[in-house]
This record gives C-alpha cells, structure tokens and sequence, in this order.
C-alpha cells in the first residue's frame, strides 16, 4: 500500500462522560488510539497524522514513541474540520489518504489492504467502508442511486423517512485521493448541528463527478465506533471473541471463553490450558504447554513451555522459565525472572529479582533486587531489606544455599555458595561459602517456670 492516513481524534467525546480524551480508554488493556495506530503501522503510510485538540497532551504522551505527526484542531468544528487541520501535514504526499476515527479501533489490517484493493481497482476518488447495521443507531446512511451507485452520506439526525430503512451504514474510514481533499474546502456547516461534516464530501464528489465508491466488506464488530461506555464495553466483548477465537483455533484450550481477557498484542502457543477469570495483557508471550488457573493477572510477561500458574497471581514484566510452578497467590513483579523449575509459592512476592534454576520460596517471603542461585533454598516468612528509606540494594544468594525460615537479609549482603542461615536470623554480614550463620539469641529453658506461674495464678 502507498499511502498516508490521517486519524481523527479531536472530538471531545461528550458522550463518553468521561474527563479522560475518549480515544485513551481502554480495550483489553490497550488505549483506543493505540490499536489504530499499532494497524496502521502494518500499512507502512508515508506520512501518519493524528488529529488532537489543543488540551489532549496525554495522547501526545501515549503516543510519543511512534514515528506520527500531529495536526492540532483549535475548535471542534467537526469532522470534516479536523481532517482540514491535517491537511499540511500532507504536503508533498500525492496519492491515497487513509481517513479513520480515533474511536473505531476494532479494524483489522486485512481489511484495510482488502479496502485499499478495491479502492485501486474501482479507480475511485473516494471510497468508504460501510456495513450492514439492522435497527435503531447513529451511523450515517450509506445512500445509493437505482443503479446502486452512492449519492451521499446522510447522517442519523438528519436523515429523512424515505431514508431510514437503509441499512448500509458508514463506518467513518475511507480512502481519499489527495486531489479529491480540494473538495473539504466546499462543506457547509450542517444545518441542525452547526459542525463541518466531512460525510458532506461524498455529495459534493458526486456532483463534481468524481467517482465515489461503498464498499460493504466488513462488519460493525470490526468497524463499530465508541461513543459511549456502553459501546466501549461491547468493543470489549468483540476484540476478546475474535482474540480468544483465533486462539482457540491454534489449540489453545480455554475452560470458559466468556470469562478471560487476552489483550490484542498476545501470544500463546497450543496445549496451554486457561482457566476462567484469567487476564492476559500487553505483550505476553506464552509457549507451549502451560497452565494458567483461575484468578491471574499477566501483563507484557513471557513464560516458556510447561510454566504452571496456579490461582490468583499478578505477573509484570516477568521472564519466566520451562518448568518453573508459580502461585497461588504470588505477586510477581516487574524485572522479575524465575528459571527453569524454580517454585515459587503462595504469598511470595518478587521484585526485580532472578530466582534460580530449580531454587524455591514456597511461603510467604518478600524478595527483592536479589540474585539468587540454583537450588537454593528460601524459607518460609524470608524477607530481603533491600531499602533503607533512600536507596534500593542488593541481595545475592549463590547456589546451594539453604535460608531459614524467618530470615531477614539486610543489604547489601551476600550469601555464598552452599551457606547455611539458621531460623530467625538477621543477616548483616556477607556469609562465607559453606558456612552456617546464625544470629538470633540463644535459647534458655527456665524449668519449671510455667508450672510456677500458672500456680501463683490461681492464689491470687
Ligand atoms: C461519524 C460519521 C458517521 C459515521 C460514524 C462512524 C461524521 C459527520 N459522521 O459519526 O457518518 O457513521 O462516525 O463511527 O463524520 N472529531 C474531530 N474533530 C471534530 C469532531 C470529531 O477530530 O471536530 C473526531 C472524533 O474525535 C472522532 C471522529 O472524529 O474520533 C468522529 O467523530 P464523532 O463525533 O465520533 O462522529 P460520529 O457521530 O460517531
Ligand atoms: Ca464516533
């Protein structure tokens, strides 16, 4: 494809009732602009212009690692407005112009290379991606002439009765032809709402004898815009349904496909099991084999084959290795990368910490900024100090080493190969290889001194 595409994203999204720009909610994890814009790349355009209005600063921010431009609308005079702010931005460009909606962020780039085709081999000036939509809504109408050829765009408030029953509807996607944009310079402020409609542009190509085209290739579960919550939810519904059904499709087995959320930008191989009320987002990638039980939180995580999560984990930015068994209720943070059959158990928390090759933390330990070997062991209620209220600092724990139960490891510190740390233990000092280091007091048994008390007790 040798094109430009501009997106609309200036409205202010009244109908959302929302103070956030409508364009940044999110689906499955990802904010509206960013599906567009991450489909749009696959298209490779010259140029890509995203059309803001001068209060949305965090759309700039979300989108500040993407080679785009953006074009800022003063007023929100409408859509036709808009794309005449992006027009600059396509000096020297000549050819087709991809015109979307910053709130239709269901389209595939299938649909647009199929779109794209069309458009080329129809020769059309303009072209618009319509659907069949039955019911009450607030598309425009796709209207065509006895012969099927289209007339115009009427808009849902302004449409009459002889007009309401038709049933191809725009999608606000089109393809333009640099030399047809002249035409934005000849739409009239619509009579009820008082905004420039760039739907307008279809009449008056017509009239100028361009050649427009309609092209009905797609359905509102790829093209359906956002307007409202209700719509964002339904979004939500489609994208996971397409998302858990490609999936399920390459042998992935989902206990209840109803119940999980598998963000856009997902990867998981076959013979991975996903119980309900699981979410995967980000860009994870999953291999083969794994188990994910009911309750998990995945994000932007990759796991290798045979990785079992039990129930009710939260995983960040987390490597995890073939083999290692993670949960229940394990708190893995991000920097985090757990080896080949490591364990870690329930109530562990790691942050930006390696645990080693078959090591384990089996219950209830804080570790974090810690380096930890092969087959160490981390007992129960282990906790690494690694903050002193100012800085962060390491713990490394080499292989073979055994941790007490009820430990703390004060860094920096470090544990060397094969130590020992006894039960109950705070560890200041870097503890030599193989040895045993201890610092709690030593026991005292008073004989007797129960009996005693208990007697003195009851005389009172
Ligand atoms: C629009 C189309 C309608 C189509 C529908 C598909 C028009 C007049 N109507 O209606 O035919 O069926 O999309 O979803 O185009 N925007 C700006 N600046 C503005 C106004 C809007 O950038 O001044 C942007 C919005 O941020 C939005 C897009 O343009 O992303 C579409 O605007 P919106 O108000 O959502 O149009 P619809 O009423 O949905
Ligand atoms: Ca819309």
């Amino acid at each position: 494809m040798k094109i430009s595409a501009v997106v609309l994203a200036a409205g202010l999204g009244t109908r959302m009732k929302s103070n956030k720009p409508k364009v940044l909610h999110e689906i499955l994890g990802k904010p509206m602009i960013m599906h567009i814009v991450d489909t749009l790349m696959l298209c490779k355009p010259e140029k890509l212009t995203v059309v803001v209005n001068p209060t949305s600063t965090e759309i700039k921010d979300t989108l500040k690692d993407y080679k785009i431009q953006f074009a800022v609308q003063r007023e929100q005079k409408g859509t036709a407005h808009a794309l005449k702010t992006a027009l600059p931005t396509l000096k020297n460009f000549d050819g087709d112009v991809f015109v979307i909606s910053g709130d239709t962020p269901l389209i595939e780039y299938e649909t647009i290379s199929c779109f794209y085709s069309l458009h080329k081999s129809s020769k059309s000036d303009i072209s618009i991606l319509s659907f069949i939509k039955e019911g009450e809504h607030s598309y425009g109408r796709i209207i065509r002439d006895a012969q099927g050829a289209v007339n115009a765009i009427i808009e849902a408030n302004d449409i009459e009765d002889a007009d309401r029953n038709v049933k191809e509807v725009n999608s606000g996607i089109y393809f333009i032809k640099t030399s047809a944009l002249e035409l934005l310079k000849y739409v009239k402020p619509n009579a009820i709402k008082g905004e420039y409609y760039l739907t307008d542009i279809v009449s008056i190509a017509v009239s100028k004898k361009l050649t427009v085209s309609a092209f009905a290739i797609t359905t509102e579960a790829e093209a359906m815009g956002v307007n409202t919550p209700a719509d964002l939810h339904l979004a939500t519904q489609y994208l996971r349904d397409r998302i858990v059904d490609t999936l399920q499709e390459q042998g992935v087995f989902f206990m209840d496909k109803k119940r999980v959320m598998i963000g856009r930008d997902v990867q998981i191989a076959k013979d991975t099991i996903i119980y309900p009320d699981v979410m995967i987002l980000g860009k994870t990638e999953i291999a083969q084999g794994c188990k994910i039980y009911p309750g998990c939180r995945i994000v932007s995580s990759k796991f290798a084959q045979d990785v079992i999560v039990l129930d009710h984990c939260v995983i960040e930015d987390a490597v995890i290795e073939s083999n290692a068994k993670v949960g229940p209720f394990a708190h893995i943070r991000p920097g985090s990368h757990i080896c080949r059959k490591a364990k870690i158990g329930n109530f562990v928390e790691l942050k930006k910490t390696v645990m080693g090759e078959a090591s384990k933390a089996s219950h209830l330990s804080y570790l974090g900024d810690a380096v930890i070997g092969r087959e160490v062991n981390i007992g129960a209620g282990t906790i690494t100090c690694n903050y002193d209220g100012f800085n962060k600092y390491k713990t490394v724990i080499e292989d073979y080493v055994f941790i007490g139960s009820d430990t703390q490891l004060v860094a920096p510190v470090k544990v060397h190969a094969g130590a020992y740390v006894g039960a109950g233990s705070t560890i200041t000092e870097d503890v030599p290889s193989d040895a045993l280091a201890i610092s709690r007091q030593p026991q005292r048994n008073i004989e007797g001194w129960a009996k005693a008390r208990k007697k003195q007790q009851k005389s009172n």
